[in-house]
């Protein structure tokens, strides 16, 4: 087989067009992602060998080393890890398999400021690709372990790339970049010179578990301290920084660092960051999550999801448990009982560490903002911490702009309110206009206003905080005090009610007074235990077939569209109009919910017949 030209992926083609056009301004980080990978090749070799007895390769001197050239201007780090089969270099140089990248990119040529885009590709990570960043061609040679030829890659990061068999290729890969001229107004260093290189190294890739070596030196440049190992005081905030942003591929200093240690029948370390911001894909379903598995220093596994549940996903770091075996599959892992004592502590830990971030309020708003939907998600999915996740949400309501801790929320409640009561709706100007608010306002009773589509599931779940029950303000009967509408009240619109949910049959299941309206004529409920419009829409966006909610019709005696109806109703019962008038009615408070109409022709002809007629 010969030289052959192929074409990128039409999404590598995008992002290397970022690349080469260089949006990023801190160029010096790709060096720290050609070392990461070197790093990885590595520990997936020494791993292999571990497990497979039988595999040719030799690992006596795993290390990575960097060889600079002055004068053709190249710099090449070199690994002699696992290496690459022609196949996975087709696969893994020349396409992304990161899911979301084509909605990461679409989101890239929209957002028109240079910080915006910035934000997003860190978020996303680069990776091999941000060579393109600092160099015009990239050559690549790598020969897999155990394999006899090699493959040699060349790419000038445009559209297309060489790839030819090569038999003289050393075990692992050498990544040799032809470096652009030094440009330093645009953070361009010199990446042939000794001096930077050291620098990088030291600054972004210490704690690197293999030597990194430069030229025929044979000391290391980097100390190989795994950092999770080392006592906490002997480890400074940046060089935790460093090793946060080489975990989890983020280029901005982690929110918070939590190093655990714990020693007795189960030996484990933990080194653990919040993150200061969300990933791009903390919602896509294939998005990265989880923490690293080390056993005793020796690398396992990437994204562990056994180690940490689902909903504290953008959690990073490294957990090195010194009892497991080194075969250990995900599958098993999920299964072992030590393993869920981990992970029980983990969580334990993380929890109360957020608990203390509290206390800053500035901070805790910050990690809120970015995780707080993520959160969330634990009210449904772990119940013995479900105490804990209460006291940490934060919560938008009527009370303010501001949001809300449940506990605020209580110490705020009047005397005689006995319930915390709260309105689940697709947006906060939905939820502070709805009908349904107002009897609420009119007391001063403050309303949680949900709008998360997460908040429609957990609020089913929770029942109470702080011996109060939860109580929705769209659901059942409320009990309002005073304003319970008196007996004679009832008798005197019976008729009319029993009519009207005659009318309505085919919408409402019942119809009846409200103690919870003021100023609106009419508004729609839900029974306590009813699915609201809001969850029903989802289901349905997901493609799930669900039989039509009929909900309650809820009317305001004090209403004049309402009263008025009742005295006509009484007049001449058979009027053909009053049928009209109720359908009206019925869509008027659709509407104020956010709601929508069956037949939105049939309803505007006639609010249009109704105008013509009043003019
Ligand atoms: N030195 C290397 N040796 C062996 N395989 C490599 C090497 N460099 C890259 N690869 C392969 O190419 C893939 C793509 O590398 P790239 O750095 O772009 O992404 P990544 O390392 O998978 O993810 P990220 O760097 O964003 O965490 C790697 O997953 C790895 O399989
Ligand atoms: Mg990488």
């Amino acid at each position: 087989m010969s030289s052959e030209t192929l074409e990128f992926q039409a999404e590598t083609r995008q992002l290397l067009q970022l690349m080469v056009h260089s949006i990023y301004s801190n160029k010096d980080i790709f060096l720290r992602e050609l070392i990461s990978n070197a790093s990885d090749a590595l520990d997936k070799l020494r791993l292999e060998s571990l497990i497979d007895k039988d595999l040719e390769a030799d690992t006596s001197d795993l290390h990575i080393s960097l060889e600079v050239s002055a004068e053709d201007r190249t710099l090449t780090v070199r690994d002699n890890g696992i290496g690459m089969s022609r196949d996975e270099v087709v696969q893994l140089i020349g396409t992304i398999a990161k899911s979301g990248t084509a909605e990461m990119l679409r989101k890239m040529r929209e957002s028109k400021d240079a910080a915006a885009k910035q934000e997003l590709i860190g978020q996303f990570g680069v990776g091999f690709y941000s060579t393109f960043m600092v160099a015009d061609k990239v050559t690549l040679v790598t020969r897999r372990a155990g394999e006899k030829g090699g493959t040699r890659w060349e790419s000038a990061g445009e559209g297309t790339y060489e790839i030819e068999p090569v038999d003289d290729a050393p075990q692992g890969t050498s990544v040799t970049l032809h470096l652009k001229p030094e440009d330093t107004d645009d953070q361009l260093h010199d990446y042939a010179a000794d001096r930077k290189i050291r620098e990088i190294v030291k600054r972004y890739s210490d704690f690197i578990a293999w030597p990194i070596r430069l030229g025929d030196s044979d000391t290391p440049l980097n100390s190989m301290k795994a950092l999770w190992a080392r006592p906490r005081s002997e480890v400074s905030d940046e060089e935790y920084h460093e090793f946060y942003k080489h975990v989890s591929h983020d280029w901005t200093d982690p929110l918070e660092t939590i190093h655990m240690k714990a020693e007795g029948t189960f030996e484990y370390e933990a080194l653990l960051f919040i993150p200061s911001r969300a990933p791009f894909d903390l919602f896509m379903r294939e998005g990265k999550r989880g923490v690293q598995l080390y056993v005793k220093r020796v690398f396992i596994m990437d994204d562990c999801e056994a180690l940490t549940p689902q909903y504290l996903r953008f959690v990073k770091g490294v957990v090195d448990a010194h009892d497991l075996s080194l075969n250990i599959s995900r599958e098993i892992l999920q299964q072992d009982r030590q393993i869920q004592v981990v992970r029980r502590r983990l969580v334990k830990k993380v929890l109360s560490t957020l608990t203390e971030m509290r206390e800053s309020k500035e901070k805790y708003l910050g990690f809120w903002s970015e995780f707080g939907r993520a959160l969330k998600e634990g009210l449904i999915d772990d119940a013995d911490n479900r105490d804990a996740l209460l006291d940490l949400l934060l919560l938008p309501s009527t009370a303010s702009g501001e949001l809300t801790s449940l506990r605020d929320y209580v110490s705020r409640m009047k005397e005689d309110q006995k319930d915390i009561y709260y309105m689940t709706g697709e947006s906060r100007a939905m939820v502070e206009h709805s009908p349904h608010m107002e009897a609420f306002l009119a007391k001063g009773y403050e309303v949680l206003i949900l709008t998360d589509p997460v908040d429609e599931v957990w609020v089913e779940r929770i029942t109470e905080f702080d011996g109060k029950q939860l109580q929705s303000i769209a659901k059942g009967q409320v009990d309002l005090g005073a304003t319970e509408t008196p007996a004679e009240q009832q008798e005197e619109f019976a008729p009319l009610l029993k009519w009207l949910g005659e009318k309505l049959q085919d919408d409402v299941k019942d119809v009846r007074l409200s103690s919870r309206l003021t100023t609106s004529a009419a508004c729609i409920v839900g029974d306590e235990h009813d699915i609201t419009p809001t969850l029903e829409k989802m289901y349905r966006a997901m493609g799930q077939e669900l039989p039509r909610t009929k909900r309650i019709l809820e009317l305001n005696p004090t209403h004049p569209l309402v009263t008025g109806l009742r005295s006509a109703f009484s007049a001449s019962p058979d009027d053909e109009g009053l049928v009209e008038t109720a359908e009206l009615l019925h869509g008027v408070a659709l509407l104020a919910e956010g709601g929508e109409l069956a037949d939105p022709a049939r309803f505007t002809r006639l609010v249009a017949d109704r105008l013509a007629r009043s003019l």
